[in-house]
């Protein structure tokens, strides 16, 4: 089976770590296990027998996720190796080859990958700009879901736009799902650090044919602990368990724990609370840098997430931008080639504003080098 390379990560896995000022995170400033627990809480972990644990997540860890799926029981939460296991599990278990997809775009590429490697047809809808906000194209939603639809694939909020979907958006794609007996998918796993503070509702409970994906990598600011879930009906969670047998068969139950702690309701808020905080400053801040080159540079605020996809006037390809500026500055910067988007950039802002601050600062320098 062959598959195409997933650029976005690729291009990551290559050079995040190779680069002094990576700005290619798209969720917050992870906190140290320090930051995040007690003495006593952290005295306990050193207890914690190094078991395989429960396959498909602790019962704790299970509860934990479930609270916020109000309605849902222990069996309709899957707990996966981060949000990416879970897309993969619930895409090998729901689609084949033959099949056909409507998916939103821009995306986080995955799923868009993933499909047409097992020979599924894939139609796509996109987020456009629309005044200040990125907004689904109704139209083109409408024609890319058709009586052979299987599923509406969605992420939401999106990467890279951190655009939300307004409720009647939500309702039309569930309303055009339910007109042909198609599957609703949502990545949400950047749900939970809105910047205005109104956390969006989850596609989750809108209609029964759904399947949701998150974790913690991103608005809860713990990519580490390679912890995610899928939560969704029971035979389709015990369908996708079955498969995780064949993928990596548990998470790490020195995660879970972590995990189950990240999950409080208190200790979510927090996070919550210092991640919005950090974000809505560096964004500030970047928004004032871009007011400064309005000719050269603008930008769709993000509703959510760690990241802001700006558009760029220069006469010079992003994926070259990009190249030259982790080569001249060692700054990384995502180029919007990886999303099919050229002349766009994305820059992560969830990391500490002294990062931000000095990265932006080297790609006004090698900017001013090309004007
Ligand atoms: C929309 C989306 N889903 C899933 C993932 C995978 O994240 P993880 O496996 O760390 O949860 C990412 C990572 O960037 C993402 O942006």
């Amino acid at each position: 089976m062959d598959i195409e390379e997933f650029q976005l990560e690729r291009l990551q896995s290559l050079w995040e770590n190779e680069v002094e000022i990576n700005l290619t995170e798209s969720g917050v400033h992870p906190l140290t296990l320090r930051e995040l627990m007690s003495d006593g809480e952290i005295q306990e972990l050193l207890d914690l027998r190094l078991t395989y644990g429960w396959t498909n997540g602790s019962p704790g860890l299970r509860d934990a996720v479930r609270q916020y799926y109000p309605g849902t029981s222990r069996d309709q939460v899957l707990i996966t190796c981060g949000s990416a296991e879970a897309n993969f599990l619930a895409m090998w278990t729901l689609l084949e080859a033959g099949d056909e997809i409507a998916l939103m775009l821009p995306n986080y590429m995955q799923i868009w990958g993933l499909a047409r490697s097992l020979g599924v047809t894939v139609k796509p809808f996109h987020l456009r700009p629309k005044g200040d906000r990125w907004a689904l194209d109704l139209d083109e939603l409408e024609q890319a879901v058709t009586p052979k639809t299987k599923m509406i694939v969605v992420c939401h909020p999106n990467n890279p736009t951190g655009a939300t979907l307004t409720v009647g958006e939500m309702d039309r794609i569930v309303e055009l799902a339910e007109s042909v007996d198609a599957w609703v998918y949502a990545d949400e796993v950047y749900k939970g650090v809105e910047l205005d503070g109104r956390e969006r509702p989850s596609f989750f409970g809108r209609t029964d044919k759904v399947a949701v994906a998150s974790g913690l990598s991103k608005a809860l600011a713990h990519p580490g602990l390679r912890i995610g879930w899928l939560v969704g009906p029971e035979p389709l969670i015990a369908d996708a368990w079955h498969r995780n047998d064949y993928t990596t068969i548990t998470t790490s139950v020195l995660s879970e724990k972590v995990a189950e702690k990240v999950l409080e309701p208190d200790t979510r808020r927090r996070l919550l609370d210092r991640n919005r905080d950090m974000l809505r400053n560096n964004l500030d801040a970047l928004v004032r840098w871009i007011a400064e080159r309005s000719d050269r540079f603008s930008l769709i605020p993000p509703q959510a997430g760690g990241m802001a996809f700006m558009q760029y006037r220069y006469d010079i390809g992003s994926t070259e931008l990009s190249t030259r500026l982790r080569q001249e500055k060692s700054v990384f910067v995502l180029p919007g080639d990886v999303y099919g988007m050229d002349h766009y950039l994305r820059l992560g802002i969830g990391e500490t504003s002294d990062k931000l601050t000095r990265g932006l600062d080297a790609l006004a320098q090698f900017c001013e080098g090309l004007s």
